[in-house]
Parts: C-alpha cells; structure tokens; sequence
C-alpha cells in the first residue's frame, strides 16, 4: 500500500494523462491522437530517465565515439536519448515525419507504418556535456501539424514558425525528473514519482514570477560578445542604475538554466559572439519550444532583435541567438542591441 509521503503528500493526485486528456476535452474537435503523443514523450521521458540517474553504473557515461551533424562529440546517452525517442514514435501512426538534434536530415516514418498529422522535434538530450558530471540535462520536444497533405511529412513539415506550435516542452533529469509542457492553454509540470511510475501534477498553471532573481549567461565569453550585450551585462550587473540585485546561475543546460529562470524568474541568454556568429541554440528544437513556455507562462523570447516564435526557419539546424525569460529583460537586452549594435 502507498503511504501518502510516496505520492503526493496532499490535495489531488493528477496525473499527466488526465491533464493532458482534460486539455483535449477543451477541444470538442480533438480526435486524442495528440494525446497520446504526448503520453509516448512522458514515456519516453520514463525510459530516459532510467538511462541517466544511474548512468554511472550502466556504463553510458562517456563519449559514443560518433560526431554528429552539429560536429559534436555525441556522448553515449544522446543516442541512447535520441533512439528511445524515435522507436517510441516511429511506428504508431501519429506522426508524418520527426527531427532531431542527432539526425542530418528529417527522418521518414518507415512504408511499413500509417503516418499522422504531425510533427514532432527534439532535443534527445540537452546539456550532454554535462552528463559525466551528474549535472541536470534534459529533452526538449516540439509539436507541430503537418502542413504538407499526405504521403510522407517532408523537410517543409519541420521548417514551420514557432507561432505555429500546437505543443512543446521539455524534461529534466535532476534531482527529480520533471515534464513541463504547454498545448497552448498555460504550462504545467509533472514530477515523475519512480515507486508508482506516473508523472503526478506538481506545478499547476506556472507563471513567471515578475520580481526575477537570476541572470543565465556564459560570462566566459564576455568578451567576444557584442558591445550592446556588454553593455547590458553591466546593466543587469546594477551599473548605471541598472537592475540590481539579479545572481548569476548558469550550469550550461539550457533546460536546467531556463526551468530555474521560469520559477523563479530571470534571464537567459545565449548571444551571437565572433565564434558563433549565428549563436549555438538550435531554433527548432531548443529555441523556439522553450520560447512557446515562456510566452505561455507570461515571458518572452527573442533573438535580440525580433521574437524567436516569429523567425521562419529556413534550415533544419539553424542556429539561433537567445534571450528567454522575464519579458522586461529581454526587451531590455532588444534595446541595449539596437542602441549600441
Ligand atoms: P546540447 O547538449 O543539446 O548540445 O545543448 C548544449 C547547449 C545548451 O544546453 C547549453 O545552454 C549550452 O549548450 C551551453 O553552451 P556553453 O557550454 O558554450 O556555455
Ligand atoms: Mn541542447
Ligand atoms: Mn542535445
């Protein structure tokens, strides 16, 4: 028998299939097939999780001796990661074509298996490099409809706008293993409980808080960074009556990174810099689904100049500038760009 300190110590127990099964029922015209796509990434999240909270002992640490399409050393639980992802969905016919951050290019639903309405992005695991040194990493997934109409999903199928997201999130592997989503109607967040194996409802309706308390940035490349992101560092450091008060935190997972910023409010960003003119965060499966959260949850994104939702990919992993959090600091990194850029 359960006693109340293993589930959820008061109040109702929700799990994330009755969440997400709920926010159908707010569409009449919903056929569940987005539900049950959304129970293949929690699954998928279930099995991840496994993988990396004994990484240690099973030995998946290290690297997979494989460079993929990013030119990144792939550590062995990014493919692990990536392969759970694809064989969970790759088969149920709820998907016209998936991406990912480990493949070069879309990878097709196989003739053997129906394909569906949508598209599904991801980000196997983020913050990889961290993995040998028992720092949070993540998953970071993207939900579209497919635009193209029949047949197999195409390339075009994974280049849409993050405006027109139908659902996004991300999970983390930490100290617990937390699923945050958004189907469009505010974001939530399951914490998975491992002794009944269910991701229960453990962050109803979060919003950022308007008070931040953190700044998110690689200060370690200060110095190749713009004049204008100098400039704002120095103001969200509290120089010139600037914003005063804000703490650094940054442990170079960006799902980890953004998750602290969204509950307690702050700013991350990742900037172009003279090594990455581009920047580093992939826009399709890092930017913008974390960009969809933020704005669902009362933030906003930016690639300093203009909403990451609003840029039209044109490549599959293309790069992107990042600034994600408090709306205010994030328009204010916009204007320190545009007065000094
Ligand atoms: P990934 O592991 O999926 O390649 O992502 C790593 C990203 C992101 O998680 C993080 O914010 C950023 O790399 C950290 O980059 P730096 O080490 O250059 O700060
Ligand atoms: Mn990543
Ligand atoms: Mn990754």
């Amino acid at each position: 028998m359960l006693n109340s300190a293993q589930v959820v110590t008061s109040g109702p127990i929700i799990t994330i299939e009755r969440h997400i099964l709920e926010g159908q029922l707010a569409h009449p015209e919903a056929t569940g097939v987005l539900t049950s796509l959304l129970y293949d990434i929690a699954l998928a999240g279930k099995v991840i999780a496994s993988q990396t909270t004994r990484a240690g002992l099973v030995q998946v640490l290290g690297k997979a001796g494989e460079v993929n399409v990013q030119g990144e050393e792939q550590m062995k639980l990014d493919v692990i990661a990536d392969q759970t992802i694809t064989r969970l969905n790759d088969h149920t016919g709820r998907l016209a074509v998936m991406a990912s951050e480990e493949h070069p290019d879309i990878i097709n639903i196989s003739a053997n298996y129906p394909t569906g309405k949508y598209v599904l992005l991801f980000d196997p695991l983020d913050g990889s490099s961290n993995i040998d040194y028992t720092i949070p990493v993540g998953t970071i997934f993207a939900i579209y409809q497919r635009q193209s109409t029949g047949g197999p999903g195409v390339l075009e199928d994974c280049l849409q706008p993050g405006r027109k997201l139908v659902a996004a999130g991300y999970l983390i592997y930490g100290s617990s293993t937390l699923l945050v989503y958004s189907a469009g109607n505010g974001v939530a967040g399951f914490t998975l409980d491992p002794s009944v194996g269910e991701f229960l409802l453990s962050h109803p309706n979060i919003r950022i808080p308007e008070n931040p308390r953190y700044y998110s940035a690689n200060q370690g490349y200060q110095l190749r960074w713009s004049k204008g992101i100098q400039a704002y560092t120095r103001w969200i450091q509290g120089e010139d009556g600037g914003r005063k008060g804000l703490s650094l935190r940054y442990v170079g997972s960006l799902v980890a990174d953004f998750h602290r910023n969204l509950l307690a409010g702050g700013v991350f960003y990742y900037p172009a810099d003279n090594k990455n003119p581009q920047g580093k965060l992939r826009l399709q499966y890092e930017a913008n689904p974390l960009a969809f959260i933020a704005e669902q949850a009362g933030g906003y994104a930016s690639n300093g100049t203009r909403p990451i939702l609003d840029v039209q990919p044109e490549r599959l992993h293309q790069r992107t500038p990042l600034f994600i959090g408090n709306r205010f600091l994030v328009e204010k990194a916009e204007e320190f760009i545009r007065l000094n850029d």
